[in-house]
């Protein structure tokens, strides 16, 4: 069975409810408290795990009571955990959130045992960074690591350049698929990418170098440019009530991972309706890996898709 590989981050989401975010000052008072396995790297490996995917991940942890109990929590997602490794003297990253009753969140980040993977971790794993048949990587771990991955893999990369900076170029000629959000797109342009000015932001992201950019655009769907076809297509998606938003980007990498490999013979904008249809039934659940979807027939019907 195709593999995939997801090298990156692993992190506690400790998220509060509240009926609005708190404003820069301000003390709020929340309806609910929840701490859960998050973290954009492993989010993606266990939506892509829980839809039938056959994934292994590289990432680190503390050697400490999360670290062991994510383990655990990777491995009864089924993924492979041999180059998951437990570090002395370093805490679990963290991810501390907040969602709004809109679905809207915020997020600040500790990367803990993230900022640690490195050579080490891409030397010991060569043989499945290269031969993966896809290799996922995400920007909440050392850049040079995901770099170093990203020139062995022989097969399908995809980067997720999440969260958002600057500085990434060099990766991009690696990268078959490049997948942002709005805003993460709009610092890589230089502009503020809307569906309005999305054949512009895909034209200028697409020139870093990779065969195909994508713009996911939370409730308005998914917009993307390949090289091979040169034609900008928007894929729409279902319309929902959010109760949590979070994750959503990462439960759309995974599943679109799951389904170029699994899905083989599906045009491509199937199978980002596909992803984007897992997206949205992600946000209609609160967290984030436990919001995921279970295997399910996503092929059952066609998704529309307009040429732009
Ligand atoms: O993309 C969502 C993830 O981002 C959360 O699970 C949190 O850990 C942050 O890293
Ligand atoms: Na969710």
């Amino acid at each position: 069975m195709s593999k995939i590989v997801v090298i990156g981050s692993c992190s506690v989401d400790f998220t509060t409810y509240a009926p609005r975010l708190p404003k820069p000052g301000e003390t709020l008072q929340g309806t609910k408290f929840t701490t859960s396995f998050g973290g954009k790297g492993a989010n993606q490996c266990v939506a892509a795990a829980k839809l039938g995917g056959n994934t292994s991940m590289i990432c680190r942890l503390g050697n400490d009571q999360w670290g062991k109990s994510y383990l655990d929590n990777l491995k009864q997602a089924g993924v492979d955990t041999t180059y998951v490794k437990l570090m002395e003297d370093v805490t679990t990253g963290i991810a501390q959130i907040s969602v709004a009753e809109n679905g809207e969140n915020q997020i600040v980040i500790v990367p803990g045992a993230n900022a640690y993977l490195g050579k080490e971790d891409t030397e010991s794993s060569e043989e499945l960074l290269k031969n993966a048949d896809v290799l996922i990587g995400q920007l909440e771990t050392p850049f040079e690591t995901t770099l170093e991955a990203f020139k062995l893999n022989k097969g399908i990369k995809i980067l997720n350049a999440a969260p958002a900076r600057t500085g990434i170029e060099e990766i991009l000629p690696y990268c078959t698929i490049l997948c942002v959000n709005e805003s993460e797109a709009s610092l890589l342009t230089g502009f503020d990418v809307n569906i309005k000015n999305a054949v512009d932001a895909l034209c200028k992201l697409l020139r870093y170098g990779c065969d195909t950019v994508i713009i996911t655009l939370g409730p308005e769907g998914a917009v993307y440019l390949s090289k091979h076809t040169n034609e900008p297509i928007h894929v729409l998606c279902d319309q929902v009530t959010p109760v949590d938003t979070t994750g959503a980007g990462d439960a759309f990498v995974g599943a679109l991972a799951t389904y170029l490999v699994q899905n083989k013979k599906q045009p491509i904008d199937h199978i980002i309706g596909a992803a984007c249809k897992v997206a949205t039934l992600s946000v209609t659940k609160e967290g984030t890996q436990t919001s995921y979807p279970d295997k399910f027939n996503a092929f059952e019907k066609e998704y529309k898709s307009i040429n732009l």
